[in-house]
């Protein structure tokens, strides 16, 4: 062997179970100590790149000085989205058994964009899928032994993307896809609707201008009527209805679209309906909250986010659609290259055909960790307790003259807000957020500036709630009465 086939920059096995072990105290470290943090970075734009070297290292480093700067650099610019005190957006939850499943997944370091290039990768993934619908009281249509299936996407934006595709296709008999768009394909969503599916108009083709934004009722939930009203002048002036949205706990207040109404309308008019399930989804593991996704037997499409609230941290989104078939003959390609034996055997699934990307990563395995780590019971404990804190936190917002639930709260949101305007609340949450005790973000809720506190992240418990209800109050009391 010559001397340059031996020489090796590659971290060895050995130092690899060295350095790996310390990466996974780091981590268990870090959880333990996350609430000595402020939740929300409070370093200004530009300070992380000003620390780090302007020239990348010529030679390698040491493993302990890349751990140190983490440290000393890192840490600092991170937002603590695993905070028990982090109350914003919605949660982007992790576990022990969700970050293991992850880990192992770049262990085998495997790409599994044909059922071939490693099987397990795809049937653990149909598997997995498979349970949800069970665990979720999901459609039959959407089992894999039935006509539909689910996939794992990397987001709730990419699986809009992919029901839009689909529908379009499916309206426009496959042409799309061949000669492109020409500019009929209209489809609907409601103004609180999230603004990936306004992405997904830009990227499909379809045009914004194409998506007609249909107004929602005093609860914010779509007004079925007004969708078919739209639906019928779209229909008289020769354009082609194709694609519904209806979201089941839309992001700026968790307001719920009626499926069944919006479901009849999509039945009447032929057009594909896709449910928006992003964080709410998860609520269905537990049977009592299902009634909120009422007519969900309607949807063509459904996702939702484990990443968001069940324990499986980012990036995973599951996919079901009731027809493979039309998702299929809209995303499929096969050039040479990727033949296989098992492809045209027809006995297969091969995921490449069912998402936008070709290659695909290891995803069902954090699931299927989270899922059996947790069971059935384990996750749904942890959703009602969840949605209890809230539940508690909107009682105590209710009580105090000085605040106002500003739309229905039904699982783990809360919108409220001081009764003192725009500049009250905006004080307020910004000296809340800069405190680093918690963070809070804001919607708009007709016209006015409205605070959301959601609870789900994995380790948000009642001491976490009770002291955000203190610190708001306290906040609230600084504001001086005459606050515009
Ligand atoms: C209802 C809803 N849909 C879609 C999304 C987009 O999620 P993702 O980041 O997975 O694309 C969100 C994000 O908060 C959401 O709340």
């Amino acid at each position: 062997m010559s001397h340059t086939e031996e020489k090796s920059f590659h971290m060895t096995p050995d130092e690899f179970r060295r350095y790996g072990h310390a990466v996974v105290d780091w981590i268990a470290d870090y959880h333990s100590r996350i609430e000595s943090f402020p939740v929300l970075s409070q370093v200004k734009p530009g300070e992380i790149r000003a620390s780090l070297p302007a020239d990348p290292p010529a030679k390698g480093e040491a493993f302990d000085a890349v751990m140190k700067d983490v440290e000393r650099i890192i840490l600092p610019g991170v937002t603590h989205w695993q905070s028990p005190s982090f109350f914003a957006y919605f949660p982007c939850n992790a576990s022990g058994p969700g970050i293991l499943g992850d880990l192992l997944s770049s262990g085998f370091g495997i790409q599994g964009m044909l059922w071939s290039t490693s099987p397990a990768c795809t049937e653990l993934e149909t598997h997995v899928m498979d349970w949800l619908v069970t665990m979720l009281g999901l459609p039959e249509k959407f089992r894999s032994s039935s006509t539909g299936g689910g996939v794992i996407q990397d987001t709730a934006s990419s699986a809009a993307l992919c029901a839009l595709l689909a529908a379009r296709e499916r309206a426009t008999n496959y042409a799309s896809n061949k000669k492109g768009c020409d500019g009929k394909s209209i489809a609907y969503c409601s103004s609180h609707t999230h603004s990936s599916l306004d992405k997904a108009a830009m990227i499909s083709g379809i045009g914004v201008d194409n998506l007609r934004k249909i107004e929602v009722d005093e609860n914010f939930a779509m007004k079925p009527g007004a969708l078919e009203k739209q639906i019928e002048a779209d229909k008289r002036a020769g354009l082609t209805p194709c694609f519904v949205c209806a979201t089941v706990g839309t992001t700026s207040s968790n307001a719920m679209d009626p499926l069944v109404a919006i479901g009849e309308v999509c039945r009447r008019h032929n057009l594909w309906l896709h449910v928006d399930a992003a964080m709410s989804g998860t609520a269905m593991l537990c049977p009592e909250f299902r009634h909120l996704q009422n007519g969900v037997e309607f949807a063509d499409s459904y996702n939702f986010n484990p990443h968001k609230w069940m324990f499986t941290n980012f990036d995973c989104n599951c996919f079901w659609v009731a027809d493979r078939k039309s998702l299929i003959q809209t995303l499929s390609i096969l050039p040479e290259y990727l033949r296989n034996q098992a492809t045209e055997s027809g006995a297969v699934i091969d995921y490449r055909d069912w998402h936008i990307q070709l290659g695909r990563r290891f995803r069902s395995l954090k699931l299927w960790f989270v899922i059996r780590h947790y069971g059935l019971e384990g996750l749904q404990h942890h959703i009602r307790e969840h949605v209890r804190l809230a539940q508690e936190f909107a009682g105590w917002v209710r009580k105090d003259e000085r605040f106002e639930l500003a739309a229905p709260a039904p699982l783990n949101l809360v919108c409220f807000r001081h009764k003192g305007g725009a500049t009250a609340n905006q004080t307020i949450m910004d000296r809340l957020n800069q405190s680093g005790d918690l963070f809070l973000t804001h919607t708009k809720l007709n016209g006015k500036l409205t605070l959301r506190l959601c609870a789900g992240q994995t380790n948000t418990k009642s001491r976490h709630v009770e002291n955000a209800w203190k610190r708001i109050r306290e906040e609230a009391h600084r504001i001086k009465p005459s606050a515009p």
